[in-house]
């Protein structure tokens, strides 16, 4: 069994932090996933280097068996999207809480040094002040946040009752090549460039004036990378996004403009669940754990944008 263990490694984030690792030397990866989001093509070139684990983090003797030997365990797996959460909450509580309790459960029984855990900027809600700094008291708003959070509670008790290393990272609106763009629960970006590729219009929830700190996959999986060896931050919780924010409506011009085409956003009735404005503070992830985001924001749209029109038929 290979030193680093990816939960969810065949999804959009997950093979992209399995890129990450072997680009700089694992030499093989472990990945666990159920294939219910991820799928095995998303490893394509790769998928030699990688012991693909087809399992479900709720089944505590597939992830502890998994685990063995491993050092390093990064968990994404997870059933994602606010949306989901609220339409069909069992799923998304078993395998964001139960599953998540398993795989660090299985970490420590192992003897893992680490886990990075995917944690999620809808942990904050609504704050009264922007950028979000850690510091802040959480406010879920839908299950999906809830999940979350407890997963960083849980991340945070592993820690100081069974030394295990941890490390939580909120995602702030992670996008970028290999996201799906054909599930209801989409994230907003895969459906934007989609639809703009198709030369259709987009539905805006709400009146697209919300915002969010969008960030490159690339960037994600680097501060992954750089959690898993930084020293003194056992148990602590960070900010993975880029300090930034844009607004749908702006979102949707900027692309646009890149593709020099003119298409009006069809507007529809709000999200329940929905957050108003994401940005993060980068502060302590930058001193800690020596983040730093290369992709601005015009340059991973202008990447993704290039491979979804690789991928049209
Ligand atoms: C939330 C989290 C994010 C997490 C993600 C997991 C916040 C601020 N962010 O993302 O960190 O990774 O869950 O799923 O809580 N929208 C449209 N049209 C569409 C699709 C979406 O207008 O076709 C809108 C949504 O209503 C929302 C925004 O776009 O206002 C972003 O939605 P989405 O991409 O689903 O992500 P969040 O729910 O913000």
């Amino acid at each position: 069994m290979s030193r680093y263990v990816v939960t969810g490694g065949a999804g959009f984030i997950g093979s992209t932090l399995v890129r990450s690792l072997l680009a700089e030397g694992a030499g093989r990866v472990t990945v666990i996933d159920n294939l219910l989001t991820g799928k095995e093509e998303n490893l394509a070139e790769v998928r030699p280097s990688v012991d693909l684990i087809k399992a479900d983090i709720r089944d505590y003797d597939a992830v502890a068996q998994a685990m063995r030997g491993a050092a390093v365990v990064f968990h994404l797996a997870a059933i994602p999207s606010v949306p989901r959460s609220i339409s069909d909450p069992v799923p998304s509580h078993t395998v964001n809480i139960d599953g998540t309790f398993n795989v660090f459960r299985a970490a420590a029984e192992s003897g893992a040094r680490r886990v990075v855990y995917a944690a999620s900027s809808s942990a904050y809600g609504d704050t009264e002040m922007l950028p979000k700094v850690e510091t802040m008291l959480p406010r879920p708003k839908s299950p999906y946040a809830a999940q979350k959070l407890m997963g960083e509670y849980y991340a945070s008790v592993f820690h100081s009752c069974y030394g295990l290393e941890t490390v939580s990272l909120r995602f702030f609106n992670v996008y970028g090549p290999r996201q799906d763009p054909s599930s209801p629960y989409s994230g907003v970006l895969s459906v934007f460039m989609t639809a703009l590729l198709g030369r259709r219009a987009p539905t805006i929830f709400g009146d697209g004036e919300q915002s969010r700190d969008f960030t490159y996959v690339e960037d994600v999986a680097q501060l992954c990378l750089k959690a898993s060896r930084a020293g003194g931050v056992a148990g602590q919780v960070y900010n993975a996004g880029n300090g930034n924010r844009y607004t749908l409506n702006e979102t949707w011009r900027q692309l646009q403009e890149i593709e020099g085409v003119r298409i009006d956003p069809v507007y529809g009735p709000p999200r329940a669940g929905d957050v108003r404005d994401s940005q993060a503070d980068t502060t302590a992830a930058v001193r800690d754990l020596g983040h730093a985001p290369r992709f601005s924001f015009e340059e991973g749209l202008r990447r993704t944008l290039e491979w979804y029109r690789s991928r049209r038929t």
